[in-house]
């Protein structure tokens, strides 16, 4: 093997960079020039009309431009489905392309999506290994990018506090994810979120409302400045009690075809004013806590913030950057050793693991009874608090840790 193309697929995120230096940095010490395609399977479906001096051959000098720490990808992206191109000759005109530049292999990175196309791509006989990627964290293995937007998300909504705190505001944080609440339930333990709303669990807004009215009235009689705010990180994939999804529906599809989810957060804000506003109780609290004027300010305002896609912009975490270098590398030993159509789980000394990318992209959910464990610390995840039963289990042996 001479010759490697590196893509990165999907949505963006923190770590990628590490994955496109790790992959190139290895491939040149195994004796192999690693190539970008650029902007992610667009760049496949493109690479026969490209010229020789347009592909860039990423070789340790190249590399070194290439800042691991960035979020984002130097590769770019897109997101296209090969199997949905009208072109009959869409496989025939790929192989063409790698054919044209001696590619034999491809270090692909990306989500579910991406690992759908990798799946179709092998069947169809083109070697590739899958570097996993997705700030959603929802992959079977762990995913390139989850860290770095925990950490953002994290930050965000601690930093919302200051303001929410200083105007007597219920913040309401809507953040990616798509139907998996892994970052939304990481980053709002890590931001000490009073709610956390996960598509896992329909909301149910009558026990969101009265963990809010209790907490945050409680925080302003508890000060002696009469501040408080509550925060609720949503999920942009939530349902509520009859399991409706809670979706601006005007918000169209993807090219992938998936549809855009945004309105979450909007929702939620509606839901807790209209409570607000028919509970009898509330002119009351307003007036203990000395913020009430008739007719002007009679109810707690909450506002919502929909950070987007700066939750997976900017830099990585040094997790990802670690995880992406690793995942990278060892998808190009893969690839040398012949073994294809995998996703790499992670490496762990000189033994790299890998899954059938196949079984890799099955997606996972939030495991409910994690949730459970941090309901008995007071977080409202939108439902009644369940009993936690611990069971208790003495571990033997080598502790199997990744870090
Ligand atoms: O899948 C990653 C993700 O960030 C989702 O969490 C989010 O819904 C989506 O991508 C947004 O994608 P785009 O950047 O294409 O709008």
């Amino acid at each position: 093997m001479k010759r490697i193309g590196i893509i990165t697929s999907g949505g963006d995120c923190g770590g990628l960079n590490a994955v496109v230096k790790g992959a190139a940095l290895m491939a040149h010490k195994l004796g192999i020039t690693a190539y970008v395609i650029p902007n992610g399977y667009a760049g496949l479906y493109n690479l026969l009309d490209f010229s020789a001096d347009e592909l860039v051959a990423l070789k340790p000098e190249r590399a070194d431009f290439i800042d691991a720490s960035l979020a984002g990808s130097e590769a770019g992206h897109s997101r296209v489905k090969i199997k949905k191109i009208e072109d009959p000759n869409k496989y025939e005109r790929i192989k063409a392309g790698l054919k044209k530049f001696q590619i034999e292999g491809l270090v692909i990175s990306g989500g579910d999506d991406t690992g759908s196309v990798m799946v179709d791509l092998t069947e169809h006989g083109i070697n590739c290994v899958h570097a996993p990627k997705t700030m959603d964290l929802d992959l079977q293995t762990y995913s390139v990018g989850g860290d770095s937007a925990i950490n953002r998300i994290s930050t965000f909504a601690q930093d919302l506090k200051t303001t929410g705190r200083t105007h007597n505001r219920i913040m309401v944080v809507e953040v990616f994810g798509r139907y998996a609440g892994h970052t939304a339930f990481r980053g709002g333990i890590a931001a000490d979120a009073d709610a956390i709303l996960i598509p896992e669990i329909p909301t149910d807004f009558d026990v969101l409302y009265q963990h809010c009215k209790s907490r945050y009235f409680d925080r302003i009689f508890n000060s002696d400045v009469k501040a408080g705010t509550y925060l609720i990180i949503v999920a942009e994939g939530i349902k509520d009690a009859s399991g409706r999804e809670l979706v601006d529906e005007s918000a169209g599809t993807d090219a992938f075809g998936h549809k855009k989810l945004a309105g979450a957060g909007k929702y939620v804000c509606q839901e807790l004013t209209k409570r607000f506003k028919a509970d009898p109780e509330i002119p009351e609290l307003m007036k203990k806590a000395r913020l009430y004027v008739p007719g002007i300010y009679e109810i707690p305002e909450v506002r919502d913030v929909r950070p987007g896609h700066l939750v997976r912009s900017g830099r990585s975490s040094a997790y990802d950057v670690n995880f992406g270098k690793e995942v990278g590398g060892a998808a190009v030993l893969l690839l040398k050793q012949g073994i294809t159509g995998v996703t790499v789980v992670g490496v762990y000394g000189k033994e790299i693991r890998y899954i059938p990318t196949s079984e890799a992209i099955k997606q996972r959910h939030v495991d409910l009874d994690q949730v459970a464990f941090h309901e008995q610390q007071g977080v409202c995840f939108g439902r009644k608090t369940p009993d936690y039963e611990a069971t208790f289990t003495k571990v033997t042996g080598k502790i199997d840790r990744y870090m």
